[in-house]
């Protein structure tokens, strides 16, 4: 690989041992991937936050790296297991809250903002058409490379970090532009709703595995876009999409000979029937990827003056500065349920909170049954709120 002379210096170990120790794993991972050099990145973006889901052998990992290590680049932080101040409210016990509590400051000693959203493009890391990024979190970097044209690879945790610290990343896959353009063609015929973009998420996802597909027939806004995007990055390793006359490089690519895959009812109705194991549940959660101002605005206004009539726990999953934002639809929605920060129904041990859950997300409703043990209902947030009004 070909390394500047200051990256072969780091690599020698001439900054210290944390940097030697980064730019040793972001150049293993270049080798791996077939990179000829590596890209200066202007943000990141780490996954590896909740204590259920790195454990102990993770804080072993963090303590070690943090201590001789700062981030050079602004760094956000995903999801953590629980939501910092309201733990107790949630039903995770004192033990985990402790070991997740030392996790978040650990990140914070090497300079990390801990953000905690899955959602921070909307919000407190905002990179720009071009940027070349190291984010984890495969939603996120999903949106940020098809909806605003950043150039991310499907990060993990320690490699975005180690990029993180050195500035930093392989230049391989979606950093090279001919690897962004398109692999099949999505036809997609549904009712433009949230819920269908997520469904349909869901099937393209399953259909087409790691390709990058080229959509026609829909018009997503940001909302349908990030939860379009989660959703095919969980059913599949979907790390970017183009939309036709929506997305910024959908028009750079030829698409023409492209294979073409048809998704319509059937498909839609196929994929929550496939999400969905039961019917009634102990639990609600909404908010994956974490809720978005107009979200969180149109949810308040549609319960605004109605009342809960059943004693089923319900999440409103959300970040900090969105939460902040809106005191007023949060006291609305804090009478049906939790108004929940820094977590997510997914990476909070739910499994011993709730034995069966719901939610509108197609991504939740792919991973709660295997990661939080969850019996699931897949619906649309009016559908569920008929259950509980
Ligand atoms: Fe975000 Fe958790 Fe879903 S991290 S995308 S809300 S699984």
């Amino acid at each position: 690989m070909n390394l500047s002379i200051a990256e072969q210096r780091i690599l020698d170990g001439e900054s210290g041992e944390g940097l030697q120790k980064a730019m040793e794993l972001v150049v293993a991972l270049g080798k791996i991937y077939g990179a000829e050099d590596l890209v200066p990145i202007s943000s990141a973006h780490l996954s590896g936050v909740s204590y259920k889901t790195i454990g102990d052998g993770g804080i072993v990992y963090l303590e070690h790296v943090s201590k001789g290590s700062k981030v050079s680049v602004p760094t956000t932080l995903n999801p953590s297991g629980m939501d910092s101040e309201r733990w107790k409210e949630m039903g995770v016990d004192e033990s985990f809250a402790s070991k997740q509590l030392h996790i978040i400051e650990l990140y914070k000693d090497m300079g990390v903002n801990a953000t905690c959203s899955c959602t921070p493009y909307l919000g407190s890391n905002v990179p720009r058409k071009g940027d070349h990024v190291a984010w984890a979190e495969s939603s996120a970097l999903s949106f940020i490379n098809s909806i605003i044209g950043a150039c991310t690879n499907r990060e993990g945790g320690p490699g975005a970090l180690a990029a993180a610290i050195v500035g930093r990343t392989a230049n391989y896959g979606l950093h090279i532009k001919e690897n962004r353009a398109p692999t099949v063609i999505i036809e997609a015929d549904i009712d433009g709703s949230l819920f269908q973009h997520s469904l349909l998420g869901h099937a393209a996802g399953s259909m087409i595995g790691n390709g990058i597909p080229y959509f026609r027939g829909i018009c997503p806004d940001w909302d349908d876009a990030k939860t379009l995007a989660a959703a095919m990055a969980a059913a599949g390793a979907v790390a970017m999409f183009h939309v036709e006359g929506t997305t910024p490089e959908a028009s750079e690519y030829e698409v023409k000979g492209l294979e073409t895959i048809y998704i319509g009812e059937k498909e839609i109705r196929d994929a929550q029937e496939s999400l969905t194991q039961v019917e009634d549940v102990d639990l609600i959660a909404f908010g994956c990827p974490h809720l978005s101002i107009k979200e969180l605005k149109e949810m308040a206004s549609f319960l605004e003056g109605k009342e809960k009539l059943s004693d089923i726990e319900i999440w409103f999953c959300t970040s900090r500065e969105v939460r902040d934002s809106l005191p007023k639809e949060v006291a609305v929605l804090e009478r049906f349920g939790k108004v929940l920060v820094d977590t997510c129904m997914v990476v909070s041990p739910l499994e011993g909170i709730a034995n069966s859950s719901a939610s509108n997300s197609a991504k939740a409703c792919n991973y709660l049954p295997t990661l939080c043990s969850q019996k699931v209902r897949c619906d649309s947030f009016y559908k569920l709120m008929e259950v509980v009004l």
